[in-house]
């Protein structure tokens, strides 16, 4: 089955470190053309030179996706490398844990821009071309903070959540085509996200063995573009429905939350 990949071309966003760049390596080794897109270059050159040096083929692509235009101009030169596109794994997100008054209103309007608004405009950039020749597959890195709003996360939330919505509502409309679009859900993964996302005290509180590492989050992608579904789970698939639970009575699980994950600290005190 993983053999059907080989020649095939991707676009990864957020694959300058963490669980992007274990993507693109790992898809690279199945001889997929990758394209990886983040803004720090020299990070992105690195891992292209590790990835051609296998004898696999890669491309850096510099952008940031807060700015639309950046972003059009990293499509244009990918369509100028690499042509057409079989996968688009919109995976650059970041987030914060913080107390609401300390989230500032540009890093709110930020992660809606990277981790929503981006993979919008790579959609409607990229999947007219698929449909176009019936094939073609779109991932979503998403996470269980896109089904349960946790407390302290508003904007990291929102922006994941909007983006489940977009992409389930969009899997229906491609149902009788073979385009594919899949939402990844995922836990703490061990990657610098969890550090610039959290405190200290949350990061501690969760015990490195608990972490996914980015491995198997890549290979969970993988086998995603093998084996095609619309929602795909990390972990136990069971946790994806106590998330989906929580919105059922969200005081009681913010009260058990609250017991396990300390409220972050006041950054202003
Ligand atoms: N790690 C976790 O615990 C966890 C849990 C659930 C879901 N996730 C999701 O997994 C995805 C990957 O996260 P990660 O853990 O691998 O984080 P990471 O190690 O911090 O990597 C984030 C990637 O996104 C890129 N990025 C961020 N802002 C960008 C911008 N404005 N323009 C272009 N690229 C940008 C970064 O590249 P540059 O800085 O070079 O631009 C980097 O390559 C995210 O969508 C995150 O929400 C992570």
């Amino acid at each position: 089955m993983y053999g059907k990949l080989r020649g095939k071309k991707a676009l990864i966003t957020g694959a300058s470190k963490g669980i992007g760049r274990a993507i693109a390596e790992e898809l690279s080794s199945y001889g997929v053309k990758v394209a990886l897109l983040a803004r720090s270059k020299d990070k992105l050159d690195e891992v292209v030179e590790r990835i051609t040096r296998s004898e696999n083929e890669a491309l850096a692509l510099k952008s940031d996706l807060c700015d639309k235009a950046s972003i059009l101009s990293a499509i244009i030169e990918y369509k100028k490398q690499f042509g057409s596109l079989d996968f688009l794994i919109n995976n650059a997100g970041f987030g914060v844990r913080r107390l609401w008054q300390d989230i500032p209103l540009d890093m709110e309007l930020e992660m809606m821009a990277v981790n929503y608004l981006a993979p919008v405009i790579l959609i409607r950039h990229f999947l007219p071309e698929m449909l176009h020749r019936d094939t073609g597959h779109i991932v979503n890195i998403n996470s269980f903070a896109g089904i349960y709003s946790a407390p302290y996360q508003g904007a990291y939330a929102a922006s994941k959540s909007a983006l489940v919505s977009y992409a389930t509502s969009l899997a229906y409309e491609l149902e009788k085509t073979n385009v594919h679009i899949s939402s990844v859900f995922l836990g703490p993964t061990d990657t610098e996200f969890i550090r610039s996302a959290h405190d200290e005290d949350w990061v501690d509180n969760h015990k490195k063995s608990k972490l996914n590492t980015t491995k198997n989050v890549a290979k969970v992608v993988i086998s995603t573009l093998v084996n095609p579904k619309e929602s795909v789970v990390v972990e136990s698939p069971l946790i994806l429905w106590a998330a989906r639970l929580t919105n059922l009575n969200p005081r009681l699980a913010r009260k058990l939350i609250e017991k396990k994950h300390a409220p972050p600290k006041n950054f202003l005190e």
